[in-house]
């Protein structure tokens, strides 16, 4: 049932053009096609049979070859395929269709959406809307005409440019037909019919071209689009300066849905969106949903180079559009916004939830040599890890070369379907590298680990840092050979300064290659302390014995924002790991004053971004914790770090009281990064003294609630009121909430994402009523993550309650979603199969829950794969 990449043939036949008909109906949708087809002449096997996708769910109507209508004899059906034995070398392929969009619960290929119809077709979405061949080096030029009618579906929408439209007086019927003459993939196919508002702005490229950009979505979600829009408007000159890239069509077109698998879709010329990532307005969005609806726009515009007018080969190439495409992003966030936070984000991101793939049944290479269902693979590591190689690529040739090597790559490959290797080869090229070692971050799967050690001779002023590298094994690779390593530092020598270093800089990236390798430096009159890693240069797991003394001394001296925050990070990883000892061994725990200290230090630095104090004075997540651990001790994590939370807010509560009243909002809401910056630290005092319990700052977070004119401040008040142990006040702010936002979809997934996290018992029962409750549905994805995902993953003192009841809770949830969206049911494994990581007791009952799944019937290849490889 697998298959792998090193199987990999280029297509027997070419589809040169697409013309496709949709007659959208309540009962049935009709899809016309007729595809102009010949054999490739890249192909060694010129006498194979016409082999078709196309998925068990289409109903075949009519199949005809350059006019002849085929008998039921003249092909075959099997699974996914349709097989056509005798095809000349040229002909024409036309075929009728039909197809239920409205029963469509996989979220795949054509279905409904509340009132609308719209498509995802990535990866291989577009074999349920007819039968084709589905593989991204197939590229074709696409004609579509979407028919319907005309009252209920005002707006059809296709890519491309729109070039006719017409109605069907007789039957209250219209039709639009739209042309992308920019050859792509059925992967980039996409289809809108709907009752749907707008809002629309010019654009005039760099070179001069006319562009109009819309946003669509429900009337109802009108006044929340201007964020995307300006955020659109900024990625495209972004793009434009920063990569020389250019939008390429009349129209660019995004549209929100609220039933999305994920955050949204790069389809030419219209972008489908989750609500999620597109909606904002101050009353029901916070900061960080500002953000990522500006990150994610700017994503799915930065495809329009990075994916389609150059795509993947095949999908085991996935990370040449995505990895790409994430580095592009998040480097286009951190120009908008503060690039240090940007950085802190993406690295705890990596360094949790990455690590955590890399060392589980799922662990893959960015390049996975083999997958039975691709959707599984659409991971942090394919992404983030992705974008890690990228990045340093980037770091390895510096800014201009990289610019160089991407310009080469667009213009060699423009209307091409390529490998990673040939993005790696376009940076060889102009930089003169070679980067064949290098490759090896593309092939081997698993973190690497650095062991670091250093000496200082003073009678020679000389200074060594030894590194030793290894890889542990992952499924089917148990040896590794050493990886290619940025690894930039610097070395900070007395009062903190940065000593110079080659050439005079302060950061020097080593490149490691070897299983163990020593650099020495000379003229180094005192012993420095190493400040390794900086802006985190490769994603690996670095050791170097340092004590808390010289944390504390990179926490306030190191000129790398970044390492300045990860040294107060592993300090506090430090403590909290001594405090779970303590617990542990049932003696009181006491925290460790240097922690105190330190933040102190922060607090009082007014001079200090105040993002990047709340990010510093931020303990470890439990997640991270985990991750950390050879055995995941739950109780032992959670009570460590709410012990520490409180301990530090008894000790500096009139430095939290202070900047809390110091940061109080002034004037009118912006999400800009000056006021998002105040409103993170500001809530964050809030949380310590929170963490106090007493009835005052209970007061003082319901008035933050009913005052708040933005929903940062108003969320962050709910939610650790519902999180306190002031029960009755948290009953009543949920309350009031929910009556607030009743209507407003988005928020009230938020209100179901903070009760399914609260720590407190009882959470599970509180979820199993809400799955009850009118927000809830569980054919909405959204719905479904914000109430099962939030529980299974960031509620660990529940779902890993002791009697198995979370396994139970979700096993039951997985086995009821894979009948309906196994995409989103495979997605809900994750947290079962990292059951190696508990104790005994805990393992037995988490295998047993796989065990179930595994046996309940017919499974989703989704399901099954994650399933059958975690056990
Ligand atoms: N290409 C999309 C993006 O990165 C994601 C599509 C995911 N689709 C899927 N079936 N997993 O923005
Ligand atoms: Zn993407």
């Amino acid at each position: 049932r697998a298959i792998y990449l090193k199987d990999y043939q280029v297509p027997p036949f070419l589809i040169d053009t697409t013309e496709l008909r949709f007659e959208l109906g309540d009962d049935h949708t009709l899809v016309r096609s007729v595809l102009k087809m010949r054999r490739n002449p890249a192909s060694p096997s010129r006498q194979a049979p016409l082999d078709l996708h196309g998925h068990e769910s289409l109903e075949l109507c009519r199949l005809a070859i350059s006019g002849q209508v085929l008998s039921p004899q003249d092909y075959r059906r099997e699974g996914e395929s349709l097989l056509i034995r005798a095809v000349p070398d040229e002909f024409t392929l036309e075929c009728l269709t039909r197809i239920r969009p409205q029963d469509n619960t996989a979220l795949e290929g054509l279905y409904r959406s509340d009132g609308m119809y719209c498509t995802q077709c990535e990866a291989e979405g577009f074999r349920r809307i007819t039968f084709y061949l589905d593989r991204p080096d197939v590229m074709s030029v696409f004609t579509t005409t979407v028919e319907a009618d005309a009252r209920r579906y005002p707006v059809l929408l296709s890519n491309g440019n729109p070039v006719a439209s017409g109605s069907l007086e007789d039957e209250g019927r219209h039709w639009v037909t739209w042309q992308d003459p920019f050859p792509k993939p059925a992967y980039l196919f996409a289809l809108v019919a709907g009752d749907l508002a707008h809002i629309e702005r010019p654009f005039k490229t760099a070179s001069g071209r006319d562009v109009t950009l819309r946003i669509y979505a429900e009337s109802r979600d009108l006044d929340k689009l201007d964020h995307a829009m300006e955020s659109l408007v900024k990625a495209m000159r972004w793009d434009e300066k920063v990569y020389g890239r250019e939008y390429d069509l009349d129209i660019y077109m995004i549209v929100a849905v609220d039933f999305f698998n994920m955050g949204a879709m790069e389809n030419k010329g219209l972008n489908i969106f989750n609500t999620s990532c597109v909606l904002a307005s101050p009353e029901t969005t916070t900061d960080a949903a500002f953000q990522r609806v500006e990150g994610v726009v700017a994503h799915e515009y930065f495809h329009n180079w990075s994916g389609n007018r150059v795509t993947c080969r095949d999908w085991f190439q996935l990370s040449l559009k995505e990895g790409f495409t994430v580095f592009r992003d998040a480097e286009f966030s951190a120009d908008m916004n503060s690039r240090a936070v940007k950085r802190v984000e993406d690295v705890t991101l990596l360094r949790t939830a990455q690590f955590a793939e890399d060392a589980g049944p799922m662990a893959h290479p960015v390049r996975p040599a083999s997958f039975i269902e691709i959707s599984n693979f659409y991971t942090l590591t394919v992404y983030e890890k992705g974008a890690e190689v990228v990045r340093m690529i980037h770091t390895l040739l510096g800014p201009e070369l990289f610019r160089k090597g991407s310009d080469l790559y667009f213009e060699r490959h423009d209307g091409q379907a390529v490998t990673t290797d040939d993005f790696v080869r376009a940076m060889e090229e102009v930089s003169g590298r070679d980067l064949s070692q290098f490759r090896l971050w593309y092939d081997q799967a698993g973190t690497p680990r650095l062991h670091v050690s250093d000496d200082y001779d003073a009678a020679a002023q000389r200074y060594s840092l030894h590194v030793e590298q290894s890889c542990p094994a992952t499924p089917d690779q148990a040896e590794k050979k050493p990886f290619h390593i940025p690894l930039a530092i610097g070395l900070l020598g007395p009062g903190g300064r940065d000593l110079p270093l080659a050439g005079g800089a302060t950061t020097e990236v080593l490149e490691l290659t070897e299983t163990k390798q020593t650099f020495v430096f000379e003229g180094v009159a005192e012993r420095p302390v190493p400040s390794l890693l900086r802006g985190f240069s490769a994603p690996v797991k670095l050791q170097y014995p340092c004590s808390r003394d010289e944390r504390v001394f990179l926490m306030s001296h190191d000129s790398d924002g970044f390492n300045r925050w990860d040294a107060g990070q592993a300090l506090a990883v430090d403590i909290l790991r001594e405090l779970m000892d303590q617990y542990r061994a049932g003696r009181p725990m006491q925290l460790d004053c240097a922690l105190i200290d330190a933040f102190a230090a922060v607090l009082d630095d007014e001079a200090l971004d105040p993002a990047m104090v709340a990010k510093v004075l931020t303990l470890p997540s439990e997640a991270y914790l985990s991750e950390l651990s050879d055995e995941i001790d739950v109780e032992a994590i959670h009570e460590a770090r709410q012990f520490a939370k409180k301990a530090l807010a008894q000790a500096l509560s009139g430095r939290f009281e202070r900047r809390y009243l110091a940061l109080a909002p002034a004037g009118v809401y912006a999400p800009d990064a000056v006021q998002v910056a105040r409103r993170s630290l500001r809530n964050l005092c809030l949380s310590y003294l929170m963490a106090l319990e007493q009835p005052a700052q209970l007061a003082r977070a319901r008035a933050q609630y009913d005052d708040a004119d933005n929903m940062t401040d108003r969320q962050g008040a709910l939610s650790l009121i519902a999180h306190s142990a002031f029960g009755a006040e948290a009953d009543a702010v949920l309350e009031d909430f929910y009556r607030r936002f009743e209507r407003e979809t988005l928020v009230i997934n938020q209100w179901l994402a903070i009760q399914a996290s609260d720590p407190k018992p009882g959470a599970l029962a509180r979820v199993d009523a809400l799955m009850k409750h009118e927000a809830f549905d569980i054919r909405n994805p959204n719905k479904v993550r914000s109430l099962i995902s939030v529980f299974c993953n960031q509620n660990a003192v529940n779902f890993h309650a002791a009697d198995g009841a979370g396994y139970d809770f979700l096993a039951d949830r997985i086995i009821e979603m894979n009948r309906l969206n196994p995409q989103v049911a495979s997605r809900l494994l994750t947290p079962l199969t990292r059951w190696r990581k508990y104790d005994a007791p805990r393992q037995a009952l988490m295998q047993s829950a796989l065990q179930r799944i595994l046996d309940s019937g017919e499974l989703s290849k989704d399901v099954y794969e994650v399933v059958s490889k975690s056990l």
